[in-house]
């Protein structure tokens, strides 16, 4: 099942489950707005090349709409939509005062020269420029872009609308982003891990991990897991797995990646098959990498307590039957990896006020917002008598419909 189908599904047992009325769970879904522009760039050997750009505005009844802007050669209008509208859920599981909204355009970014891609989202930024804003529209960086494309989103559209720095999150430090944004996701990855093992008697201290994934999101979550004191047993990334019993040594881990090492070549550790990595024993496994990784082909081996989805996606539906079934707790993506939206709500906040956060008060925010949405997911929970990934989703999908109605609909 594909992230559409299981964000379409998890919607509607949510709406379900709360007892939503069916037009109101009807008009939750339907898109606020859909963008698709041509954008046509000169390349650098002076031939024209045309790319196509969406952007999807899902929902606003909560605040501007929030969400990545993607440069991927299978980004489409489908895709773009089921992601809009996961990320009106998340922003309303987080607490932070946005909708949901995504963007993306079809091209393959490695094949383009650094120039091509300034032009081409210079491009774009001038077909959406109205469309977006920073009480409208607030886009970030998603796969295929980064914090340089955001500075040129940020530039073109302040040519038209003066100098704008709130209308994208994501941006250089020097350009108005936040301190702390680099880590926020894999920091609230261990804040969720924090709060779900104290709900369990337990601690990450003296706990075991295993990590998939060793890039932005799987390596902050490891340095700062190793530094509360939990064992990482066995990491993984594209290049192969290692593992040892008495926990890797993060720090020297990361100056031998950060020096151009594979994980493979580290020299404390013993090289492990990748495809026993998920289900390698531990007590809490951190998918950090892929979508779709824990399948019904593997979820019967699993032997991991607890899973924290800090990827989008990584356990599907039948995955997710196979563990329940054996009593593994899910923390589902949805609250897990929200430290990076709701540190980009803080980055927009600064923006407004024109004042610096120190990088203590982000992460001290960041610490409460995860808290107090993880004690409202269980509540949740407890008033529907459902698992995490449904309490998330209804904790979500209920703030929104309480928005919808408060506003009132009437044409
Ligand atoms: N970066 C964020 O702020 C953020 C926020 C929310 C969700 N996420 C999700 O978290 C996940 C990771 O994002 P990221 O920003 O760390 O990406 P990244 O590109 O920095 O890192 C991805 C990591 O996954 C590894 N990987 C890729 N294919 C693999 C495979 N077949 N087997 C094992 N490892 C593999 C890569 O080697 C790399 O270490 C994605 O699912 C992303 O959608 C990221």
């Amino acid at each position: 099942m594909n992230a559409l189908a299981a964000t379409s599904r998890n919607f509607r047992q949510a709406a379900r489950l709360l007892g939503l009325d069916s037009k109101l769970e009807k008009s939750l879904l339907i898109p606020f707005r859909e963008i698709k522009v041509e954008c046509t760039i000169p390349k650098d050997d002076g031939t024209l090349a045309s790319f196509i750009g969406f952007r999807v505005q899902h929902d606003n009844a909560r605040g501007p709409m929030k969400g990545g802007i993607r440069y991927h050669p299978e980004v489409d209008l489908d895709e773009v939509n089921a992601l809009a509208q996961l990320m009106t859920w998340k922003t309303a599981v987080a607490a932070v005062p946005y909708g949901g909204a995504k963007g993306g355009i079809g091209c393959s970014p490695g094949e383009l020269s650094r120039s091509e891609l300034e032009r081409l989202t210079r491009v774009f930024t001038q077909k959406i420029h109205d469309l977006i804003g920073t009480h409208t529209d607030v886009p970030a960086p998603d796969m295929g872009t980064n914090s340089q494309t955001m500075a040129w989103i940020l530039d073109e559209y302040s040519k038209f609308h003066g100098h704008s720095p709130a209308v994208v999150t994501g941006k250089p430090i020097d350009l108005g982003g936040s301190l702390g944004r680099d880590a926020a996701t894999g920091r609230g990855v261990m804040y969720a891990t924090e709060a779900l093992l104290a709900e369990h008697g337990k601690s990450i201290s003296g706990s075991t991990f295993v990590i998939q994934g060793f890039g932005n999101v799987g390596s902050w979550a490891a340095q700062l897991i190793h530094e509360k004191g939990g064992k990482v047993i066995a990491l993984g990334d594209v290049t192969g797995s290692i593992r040892n019993k008495n926990g890797l040594d993060i720090p020297a881990l990361m100056k031998h990646r950060n020096d151009g090492g594979s994980l493979k070549d580290f020299h404390d550790a013993e090289v492990m098959d990748s495809s026993e990595l998920l289900v390698h024993e531990c007590d809490v496994l951190i998918p950090c990498a892929l979508g779709g990784v824990l399948n019904r082909e593997n979820a019967p081996d699993v032997k991991a307590k607890f899973i924290i989805e800090a990827a989008n996606h990584p356990t599907d539906p039948e995955a997710d039957e196979i563990l329940a079934k054996k009593g593994v707790t899910v923390l589902p993506d949805i609250y897990a990896n929200s430290g990076g939206v709701i540190v980009s709500y803080f980055e927009w906040v600064q923006n407004i006020q024109g004042f610096m956060w120190d990088e203590e008060k982000v992460n001290m925010e960041l610490h409460k917002y995860m808290n107090s949405s993880f004690q409202h997911i269980k509540a949740m929970c407890k008033s529907q008598d459902c698992n995490l990934r449904m309490g998330a989703f209804s904790l979500g999908v209920n703030r929104v419909a309480r928005a919808t109605l408060l506003r009132g609909w009437e044409a």
